[in-house]
């Protein structure tokens, strides 16, 4: 089933905290958000001691008063469950709740998330507060639903307290079944790790090096992802059994977890906090033309893979930043509303800013919300309520509307959070995910992600006419047969470097590389080696390039040897002892085309690949946009809706190439150049 968002609506609002305000200060705050043009709060997620205040006994009053209040105004109400932050009488009382780092040193009380999710004592307390709020607001008629906890395994995605060593015991017996099996699958024979005892199992811990045995770092993740879930689940199974009425959530993407696996089990629908400004303090200053904010497109697309349409439960509003880290720029006049806009576009049918008003006190007096401390009109509340109007105009027309993508790029779990470990694949993935989006991105070629799991159907495969599969090092052959039937059927498959070579437990197979796509790509790796030094690194050249630049072929080059004369040479190397050699491949298979290349993917290959491909713009017979805007289509039965964004803050220049209707301004637009503002938005019915 389809996690969406429910109705055909478009809800609009902003995350607000009763307790942290003077109740005298209510009213006014509703009467303006409603005045703004909101229609949905979020509330409750750090609240417990407000809901429990000492063991055992639950409290209502003030949070009552706070959700009556916004009812009354007219406001929906969504509730946190307020897990994500247990109280110093709890953590006091049993520190075994608490987290420990990686050498086993407790977290304490006196910022958030510091407890594990395998505590069975901490796991009551949540079952027991979760169950509290669910009967008590269940029926109450301004709350629509829940958020479970607040950022899952944000902050911090590792677990090394006591109860989670136990946890993990458990969760490897329950897999393997015998020590014999956990042995073979972590390949203790290597360095004499052999287990004789249940007992002597544990999460990675200390050793002479930073290192640790790779198949137990993987079930490591694999594990913290199962921990969440099952955490999740003690939560909304109880909202579900108490308030069937409301829908349930949770927001965030984070590591060590699949979020999609989450979603189809426990959620409703998927939410995500868009800061669009970490890239202002995160952006990688060496890259060339950076996406910086546009780069969050990215991150929504994966979010889609989740939900199609999506709520976006914060979204930046105003300059971030804690006390003393995370201190970012602040947005620039327009950018909160591209910036919902770029959500929008993306699939988002509900979007709350964070937050109401800056905190006057606490870790966050620098992560500002709309209003200032001060409370007075500012050019924020302005911004929100252009876009409120804006998006009461067409938010209903475009809700429910699904974004349109004729290329995937494939994704999956497994290889995430090997690769992480792993420095012999996942750095490339990292490079060839962003090099792609980029390229794409500037090509005006909307793309989506699939995350290859078990349930992947052919049927999800076909939908696209290209998919990019950069560096699935782990491949079951059950993903292998379902990539071979896409290609057979017509489909385009691109591989990068180090595919298909290890098995689920991540043991590397005894045959020649690329292993299970071997003979789908019908090439062998006649060597390979890791590329170093930026410097030096060899380069690519199109065999049918004329003067296309050649291009470094960047982090780790396999050398192509075709194993049938149907296979085709791209590109070669034309640096290193492997001058001359096959760089890029392409093997007719079936009726479709299998690539690989011998390498991590930069913008410029991928590049080259988009036009060989024949890959066409999104805007073909409509317009012609400039590389600084992106394009976005969504569609509803026979209606579809380009979204325009521009990223910079100068005006930019796209041509119409027909008479369109922008919903924005509710006119029709003539054909011919067309201006779009600094950050400005365009909505279009094509
Ligand atoms: C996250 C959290 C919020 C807040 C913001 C800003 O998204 O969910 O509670 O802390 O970051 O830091």
């Amino acid at each position: 089933m389809e996690k969406t968002i429910p109705g055909e609506k478009f809800d609009l609002g902003v995350c607000y905290y009763p307790e942290q305000w003077p109740e005298a200060m209510w009213a006014d705050d509703y009467r303006r958000m409603r005045e703004i043009g909101f229609t949905i709060v979020r509330m409750g997620e750090f609240a417990w001691n407000f809901f429990e205040p000492e063991e055992g006994v639950f409290t209502f009053d003030l949070f009552d008063r706070a959700i009556d209040l916004a009812h009354e105004h007219g406001l929906q109400v969504i509730l946190g469950t307020p897990t994500a932050t247990p109280p110093a009488w709890m953590t006091y009382k049993y520190p075994e709740i608490l987290n420990a780092t990686f050498e086993g040193v407790q977290y304490q009380h006196g910022l958030r998330r510091h407890y594990n999710y395998s505590s069975p004592i901490y796991r009551d307390y949540c079952a027991k507060i979760t169950e509290a709020m669910a009967t008590h607001y269940a029926n109450h008629p301004g709350v629509v639903g829940w958020q479970i906890d607040n950022e899952l395994n944000c902050e911090v995605n590792v677990f090394y307290a006591e109860a989670d060593h136990k946890a993990f015991r458990t969760w490897v017996q329950e897999k393997y079944g015998s020590l014999d099996a956990l042995n073979q699958a972590w390949g203790t024979v290597f360095w004499n790790q052999s287990y004789s005892d249940w007992e002597q199992v544990h999460l990675p811990r200390p050793a002479p090096t930073k290192s640790a045995n790779p198949h137990q770092a993987l079930d490591e993740k694999r594990f913290i992802s199962d921990n969440t879930i099952s955490f999740a689940r003690l939560q909304s199974d109880i909202l579900r059994q108490l308030a069937p009425a409301q829908w349930i959530t949770t927001n965030g993407m984070f590591g060590h977890l699949d979020s999609h696996a989450l979603t189809d089990e426990l959620l409703d629908f998927f939410s995500y906090d868009s800061y669009p400004n970490f890239t202002t303090i995160w952006n990688d200053a060496d890259r060339r033309d950076p996406l910086m904010d546009r780069s969050y497109s990215n991150q929504l697309t994966k979010i889609r893979s989740i939900s199609p349409t999506f709520c976006v439960m914060e979204q930046q509003s105003g300059p971030g930043g804690w006390v003393n880290t995370m201190g970012q720029s602040a947005p620039k006049p327009g950018q909160m509303r591209l910036w919902t806009y770029q959500s929008v576009a993306h699939g988002a049918d509900m979007l709350l800013y964070f937050r109401w008003r800056t905190a006057t006190f606490g870790t966050e007096i620098y992560w500002h919300g709309i209003n200032d401390y001060h409370n007075r009109p500012n050019r924020r509340v302005a911004e929100a309520t252009t876009i409120s109007r804006e998006l009461g105009k067409i938010g209903e027309l475009i809700a429910g509307s699904r974004f349109t993508a004729e290329v995937a790029i494939l994704h999956d779990y497994d290889n995430e959070w090997d690769g992480e470990f792993d420095i012999w694949h996942g750095p490339l993935t990292k490079e060839s995910e962003y090099s792609w989006g980029k390229a794409l991105q500037f090509s005006h070629i909307p793309y989506n992600y699939l995350y290859v799991q078990e349930k992947t159907t052919l049927g999800d495969l076909s939908r696209y006419k290209v998919l990019i599969y950069p560096h699935p090092a782990i491949m079951s052959e059950e993903t292998a047969e379902l990539l071979k039937q896409y290609v057979a059927g017509g489909g385009k498959l691109i591989f990068g470097a180090r595919s298909g070579y290890k098995d689920q437990r991540g043991h590397c197979r005894m045959t020649p590389f690329p292993g299970l796509v071997a003979e789908l790509c019908g090439i062998t790796m006649e060597d390979f080696t890791l590329v170093l030094n930026e410097a030096t690194t060899p380069h690519m050249r199109w065999i049918d390039g004329g003067d296309e630049a050649s291009t470094p072929a960047r982090l780790f080059n396999d050398i192509l040897h075709p194993e049938n004369d149907n296979v085709q040479t791209l590109a070669l190397f034309d640096g290193d002892y492997y001058a001359g050699k096959p760089a890029l491949t392409r093997n007719p298979y079936g009726s479709g085309e299998a690539y690989y290349f011998g390498a991590a993917f930069s913008r410029e290959i991928a590049d080259g690949l988009i036009r060989r491909l024949g890959l066409a713009p999104a805007t073909t017979g409509w317009a012609e946009l400039p590389p600084e805007v992106e394009v976005a289509i969504r569609v509803k039965q026979d209606r579809r809706f380009a979204f325009i964004l521009n990223y910079t803050g100068k005006p930019v220049k796209a041509n119409l190439l027909q008479e369109l209707e922008d919903l924005l301004e509710g006119e029709q637009v003539s054909v011919g150049e067309l201006e779009i503002a600094p950050y400005g938005v365009k909505v279009f019915a094509l």
